[in-house]
């Protein structure tokens, strides 16, 4: 297996190669190169993140490992390539996209993602899961984000493989993106061996804040510090950044809050029922609950109860009993 693994890392150096060639090559990659530039995002940019271009036809790549002798098959694994239906030929899974090609940790490429240029089709198509690209496991710049992260024992995650672009250009290099999924239980402890501090910085749209909800629950448990910072509703940070500027983006940052309160403030509305109120408050209760610090806890207890005027020891009581019935 391990031999077989190692087919298919060099079959995915090939084609990143590839690909980067032909975004380069102007008859070729031409209105990649442009698209790029559109964006604001230049050669430095597509050389520091290996950035290529899926030509737009059935078979560039395939062509290119054939003449280059090379065995398809790890493409087909790889997901590639594609068998053809009723006995017609291979062909490419990406054409006419841009390419992110997506490195694992140690800055091997397991994976890519292609962003459509123009017209209809989906926006982003990706590699498949492989017997070396898991996605619940892998985070979009983790290679280059690393020794920042360590640096400042902070991660910022967010959503997209542009908004990894967007804040490596603005020098805020310790971001790393889930791809469109949900933060998992295995991102949270890989960002963990780097910093202890993580920052949710998603879109600011429904699925956006339904993402970082997910987030809080998974990554509370772990005991890292979880922050969260909210932009202009409809943005991402790439956006974001190419629109409000650099400034307007640091003042976001620095009102970074601790995911929790955040959470009592979506949760605690003035004016709303008694009810409501009460379904509020077990809610918070139960993510409270997460953190393995009982001082923390307890902190966020006293808040809790400073903010809905209810007494400490009723909290503590009835956050005792969640933790009884959910062992
Ligand atoms: N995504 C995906 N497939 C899609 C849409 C999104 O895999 N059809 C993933 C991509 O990794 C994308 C991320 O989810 O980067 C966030 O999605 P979205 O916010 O829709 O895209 P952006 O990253 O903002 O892309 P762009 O700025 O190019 O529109
Ligand atoms: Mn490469
Ligand atoms: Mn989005
Ligand atoms: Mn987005
Ligand atoms: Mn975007």
């Amino acid at each position: 297996a391990r031999r077989e693994n190692e087919k298919l890392r060099r079959l995915n150096e090939v084609a990143c190669g590839f690909y980067q060639q032909m975004l380069l090559q102007k008859s070729v990659g031409g209105a990649a190169q442009q698209y790029l530039n559109t964006r604001g995002y230049g050669q430095k940019m597509a050389q520091a993140f290996q950035l290529g271009y899926a030509p737009d036809r059935w078979d560039a790549l395939l062509t290119h490992l054939r003449e280059k002798g090379l065995d398809i098959d790890p493409a087909r694994r790889l997901g590639l390539v594609r068998p053809g239906k009723q006995g017609r030929g291979d062909y490419d899974l990406f054409r006419g996209r841009l390419i992110f090609p997506i490195f694992d940790h140690y800055g091997q490429v397991v994976a890519f993602g292609g962003r459509i240029l123009s017209g209809d089709g989906a926006k982003y198509i990706n590699s498949p899961e492989s017997p070396i690209y898991h996605k619940s496991r892998v985070l979009y710049g983790l290679y280059r984000a690393k020794e920042a992260m360590r640096r400042s024992d902070m991660a910022i995650v967010v959503e997209g493989y542009f908004d990894v672009l967007a804040m490596h250009r603005a020098g805020i290099t310790q971001a790393v993106a889930t791809c469109g999924t949900a933060l998992t239980l295995d991102h949270a402890r890989l960002l963990k061996r780097y910093a202890q501090k993580l920052v949710l910085l998603f879109d600011q749209d429904q699925a956006g804040q339904t993402a970082a909800l997910r987030a809080m629950e998974v990554a509370l448990p772990e005991g890292l510090e979880v922050q969260i910072v909210n932009l202009a509703p409809g943005e991402d940070p790439d956006s974001f950044l190419a629109g409000a500027g650099r400034e307007a983006f640091d003042n976001c940052l620095t009102r970074a809050r601790p995911v929790l309160e955040w959470y009592m403030d979506r949760l605690l509305v003035a004016g709303s029922g008694v009810s409501e109120q009460a379904r509020g408050v077990d809610e918070i209760l139960q993510r409270i609950g997460l953190l393995p610090g009982e001082i923390e806890r307890s902190l966020y207890l006293k808040q809790l109860a400073g903010r809905t005027g209810l007494a400490e020891d009723l909290l503590q009581r009835k956050l005792g009993e969640l933790q009884r019935s959910r062992p």
